[in-house]
């Protein structure tokens, strides 16, 4: 391997230790160069060296390929901008084969897609794969947009542009999929966009979908309008309501027109509940010729087929061919990459058995920088960036370890591949409901997947991360706590032993503290396994609450079983029971206590409403628990357990109904007991939105008829400057496309942050103080000076030594461009210094390194205006008063009456009207009152 110390991205091994790990690895039959293509080409192996194992793949794709189409938007998985396809051929290791969306061929092996956050996946993580970027979906150079960019640009979808290319690409994998228009409302849930407004883009999205031709002809919304009693145009919107609705000839209008309905209720609803009726000269965006529907299809029917094979067309043969072909046998071999360039020595293994990773984890598990097992990195990735954690060498499990990625059923148990993305988990759940061996098992996974972060997420993230992070608020914990699930946790004792051990834990167990499992650094969490629970009689219900349903992380988390049986003809009695509890205390908790006091009674809402208070009791939480909002999070929990006698109770009637058809083959004797009463109000407490259909996104936007143009039209005389206003004129008010939408869309519209830096440019990190309302002591740069590729840092001391100014401010000089040693810090964040680098991540490290001395605390801290008022601190020198006439004499000279021409403070008090309050605004004006 040539030793090469020159560029920042090229790895070197120049280091004599790494020399012999590369030796020792390649005897061992590791390969050493990643095997990436990217929109439809392989990645010279030049190229694909320079992938760095801590390197994501979006930076790959930005600063390596200068592919600048995808965005770095928040950079931790939240806004989808950075959204690329993902390609793969995998054999199927679902429980059984699940053919929909997927390409499969004769060994059972597919080419399954995709979305991910690019931001967060590493981009080793791709070796293997085919990575689709929004420029490898179309482009308007060459002149080919792809139909969902072109119905993006036509309906109006981008605004800024900067969510688009992520969210092209987020509903191009979608398609590719072949997704119906339900499937999308479903899944198209990890991208924000904050300036267009979601209803276009939703409108783009749908008109795409393998039905949409059907739900263009009604079909779909004829069943919809029978479920809803309303009857609703093409455009999602009730027929009542539209304000074209005379002259619209569409037959379901027609038809409603005939019932003679007109329900004034439902119309002013759909107005916004204020307007009495929409007025003649308002379009309806929605149906209006110049503007797509909600549901539109918008092609021909006849070009269906090229574009919806792109995804296939675009796969690389070779990364589907035999094991014997070149790259097929490359693709077979483990691979090692170790960097030891300026950015942070860091080595990435991909063991392709289990036992090779079992022994990576005994090799290197317990040494000095340890290793770190990565699957999804949306925990690690994270933890990284965010918290500065740092892990030298990371394990990425191959795909080809069957048992870290298998889901089998067995005759006693579900079992999930600890490494399985949370996405094929979901989708095999969704494809077992109604499976009578495991759907009471497969619902509850499936409905709690369903809210679990994002679509994107749940591609990469696997449910063994989700158990090691040990989160107190992960959503999965409680629900396998309450099923009883264990893991199966497997290790070597020593590098040369063939065999592997393997033990039992329960994932109650496992979570033994604060962010903190029993798994030792030498293990690896195999496979999860539920056991399976009884046909009829047992339940589970998930719960969540958090701020917004999609792409949230919980407040309060639970997951509840039961099991109830018949006590004679009298009533179901509680056979056993656990409750399990997220967001409650530093671990997944259960309430045993509550389910003590609960096992043995009587299946009722009694029975519940007095477990709630016992259950309020158990969980109490201190006022100034970590995370606050503790009665809020209590009345969650309890009201969580009345959900679950609700949600129960309606379960039990449908068990009831089917022993009744068939008595023999539940083995029990009838007549049953009474269901329990459940009253009439209280039932749409078993609607809980985890296990409702996400509601389609419909939209109905009015505006009105430009005249005021005529007029103006009218009115000029066509010189050379009115004539370009006329030709202008005629477009306003109309909804023309966005000129540079097809840029959006494309990715080929460059924002500042897409401009290439030239050759050796030097980035910079600002040293920002961590505490406030002390004295700055000293700065010392010693240690981050010493780091490779940190060219300098700059203090106050340096500004004065070139002759800078340091004060700083719009108007009122009254910052510093950084704080003198000596002086008073007055926030956390104030500016200090500035660390110069090769790159921003060696100016991060080296800011990070440089070690800042703060004094003793010196007043009290003050953080709103009454803290201000009572320590008396003002900022006079700023103080501006507005003064504008005399009140005393406005007062007195308000009213006629002689006497009251004196001053207010004179006249009798009777007659003085005193206005007394407080007013506070918060936000930009603050501490102004
Ligand atoms: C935007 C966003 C939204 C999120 N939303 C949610 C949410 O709604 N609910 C929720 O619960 N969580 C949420 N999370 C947290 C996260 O997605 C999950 O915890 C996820 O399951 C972690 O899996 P991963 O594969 O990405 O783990 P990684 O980050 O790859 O690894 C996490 C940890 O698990 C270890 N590990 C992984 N697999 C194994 C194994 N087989 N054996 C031993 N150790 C292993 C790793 O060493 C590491 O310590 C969210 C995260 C993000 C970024
Ligand atoms: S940049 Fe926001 S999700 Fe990746
Ligand atoms: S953020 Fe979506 S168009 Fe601006």
């Amino acid at each position: 391997m040539p030793p090469n110390k020159s560029g920042l991205n090229v790895l070197s091994y120049e280091n004599d230790d790494d020399l012999d790990l590369l030796y020792s690895f390649k005897k061992r039959g590791y390969r050493t160069t990643p095997i990436l293509y990217v929109n439809g080409k392989q990645i010279s192996p030049d190229l694909a060296r320079k992938a760095r194992p801590n390197q994501t793949l979006l930076s790959f794709l930005r600063d390596v390929l200068r592919l600048t189409g995808s965005k770095l938007g928040c950079a931790e998985g939240g806004c989808g901008a950075c959204t690329v396809m993902i390609s793969r051929f995998e054999k199927s290791n679902t429980a059984s084969s699940n053919d929909e969306g997927t390409n499969d061929d004769n060994d059972g092996g597919a080419i399954k897609h995709y979305a991910v956050n690019a931001c967060l996946m590493p981009v080793l993580a791709a070796d293997g794969c085919h990575i689709t970027t929004v420029e490898g979906v179309g482009s308007v150079k060459d002149d080919n947009l792809h139909p969902i960019q072109r119905a993006m640009v036509d309906m109006h979808g981008s605004q800024c542009g900067f969510c688009t290319p992520g969210i092209i690409v987020a509903i191009y994998s979608l398609l590719a999929n072949n997704a119906t228009t339900a499937h999308m409302e479903e899944h198209l849930d990890g991208n924000l966009c904050r300036c267009t407004g979601y209803r276009p883009i939703w409108d783009a999205a749908r008109s795409l979908c393998s039905d949409i031709e059907d739900v263009c002809t009604n079909k779909v919304h004829e069943h919809m309008n029978a479920e809803m009693g309303v009857i609703r145009g093409p455009c999602g919107t009730p027929c009542r309501s539209c304000p074209e609705r005379d002259s619209c000839e569409m037959d379901c209008n027609a038809k409603d027109k005939e019932n003679g309905k007109t329900d004034q209720k439902e119309k002013s609803m759909e107005n916004g509940g204020g307007a009495k009726s929409a007025p003649k000269e308002n379009l309806c965006c929605s149906s209006s010729v110049d503007k797509m529907s909600s549901y539109q299809s918008v092609l021909p029917k006849d070009s269906a087929s090229s574009w919806r094979n792109q995804p296939i067309d675009m796969f690389p043969d070779s990364l589907t061919s035999a094991p014997d072909s070149e790259i097929g046998m490359e693709l077979f071999k483990p691979l090692l990459v170790v960097d030891s360039t300026a950015h942070g020595r860091s080595t990435w293994m991909k063991p392709t058995t289990i036992l090779e990773l079992l022994s990576l984890l005994r090799q290197y598990g317990e040494s000095d920088n340890g290793c770190k097992i990565i699957v999804g990195n949306t925990e690690v990735g994270i933890e990284t960036k965010f918290k500065h954690a740092v892990y030298p060498c990371l394990i990425y499990p191959s795909q080809t370890i069957d048992s870290l990625y298998d889901i089998t059923i067995t005759s006693t148990h579900f079992r999930l591949g600890a490494c399985t993305s949370l996405g094929t988990v979901q989708q095999e759940c969704e494809r077992l409901i109604g499976n009578a061996n495991v759907d009471r098992i497969a619902k509850p996974i499936y409905n709690m997947l369903r809210w679990f972060a994002s679509t994107q997420i749940r591609n990469v993230a696997c449910l063994g991360g989700n158990l090691v992070t040990a989160s107190p608020i992960s959503d999965m914990n409680p629900m396998l706590v309450s099923m009883n699930a264990n893991l199966v946790v497997a290790s070597i004792s020593s590098i040369s032993e063939g065999s592997i051990t393997r033990r039992i834990i329960p994932v109650l167990d496992f979570f033994c503290s604060y962010r903190t499992v029993d798994l030792k650094p030498y293990e690896l969490v195999e496979c999860i396994d539920v056991p399976l629970t009884r046909e009829i009689f047992e339940y589970v219900v998930p719960f969540k609450q958090a701020r917004r349903r999609e792409d949230d992380i919980s407040i309060v988390t639970s997951g509840m079983r039961i099991i109830l049986a018949p006590k004679e003809s009298e009533h179901y009695v509680i056979e056993d029971m656990t409750l399990a509890f997220g967001g409650m205390a530093p671990t997944t908790i259960v309430a045993s206590e509550t389910a003590s006091n609960l096992i043995g009674m009587p299946f009722c809402a009694q029975t519940f409403k007095k477990g709630g208070e016992i259950l309020r009791e158990e969980l109490k939480l201190p006022d100034d628990v970590p995370g606050g909002q503790a009665e809020y999070r209590i009345t969650v929990a309890s009201s969580f357990l009345y959900q679950f006698f609700l949600t129960v109770a309606t379960e039990l009637k449908m068990d009831a109904d089917k022993i009744q058809m068939d008595p023999i083959k539940y083995g029990i004797s009838i007549p049953l007991p009474p269901l329990p009463l459940v009253e009439e109000e209280e039932m749409s407490g078993t609607q809980q939105f985890v296990s409702s259909k996400k509601p389609s996104s419909l939209g109905m936007q009015t505006y009105p008829t430009p005249k005021v143009v005529e007029g103006i039209e009218k009115k000029i005389s066509p010189t050379p400057a009115t004539a370009a206003l006329q030709t202008s004129s005629n477009s306003l008010g109309k909804p023309l496309p966005h000129a540079s939408a097809p840029f959006h869309c494309t990715g080929e519209a460059i924002y500042v942050d897409d401009i290439p830096t030239p050759p050796s440019t030097l980035h910079a990190f600002l040293l920002l103080a961590t505490e406030c309302d002390v004295t700055l002591k000293s700065i010392n740069k010693e240690a981050a000076l010493k780091i490779p590729g940190v060219v300098d840092v700059y203090t106050h001391d340096d500004l004065v030594k070139l002759g800078g100014e340091n004060a700083i401010g719009p108007i009122m000089h009254d910052e510093c461009v950084f704080l003198p040693v000596g002086e008073k810090i007055v926030s956390v964040g104030q500016v200090l210094g500035i660390v110069i680098g090769n790159s921003i991540e060696i100016s991060e490290i080296g800011a990070r390194s440089v070690k800042v001395e703060y004094g003793e605390k010196q007043v009290q801290t003050i953080v709103s205006i009454d803290d201000a008022i009572k320590a008396g601190s003002f900022y006079e020198f700023a103080r501006h008063t507005l003064e504008r006439g005399d009140v005393d004499s406005v007062f007195c000279s308000s009213d006629n009456k002689e006497e009251e021409k004196e001053p207010l403070s004179m006249q009798p008090r009777e007659r003085v009207v005193k206005v007394e309050g407080s007013f506070r605004c918060g936000g930009q004006e603050h501490f102004c009152e």
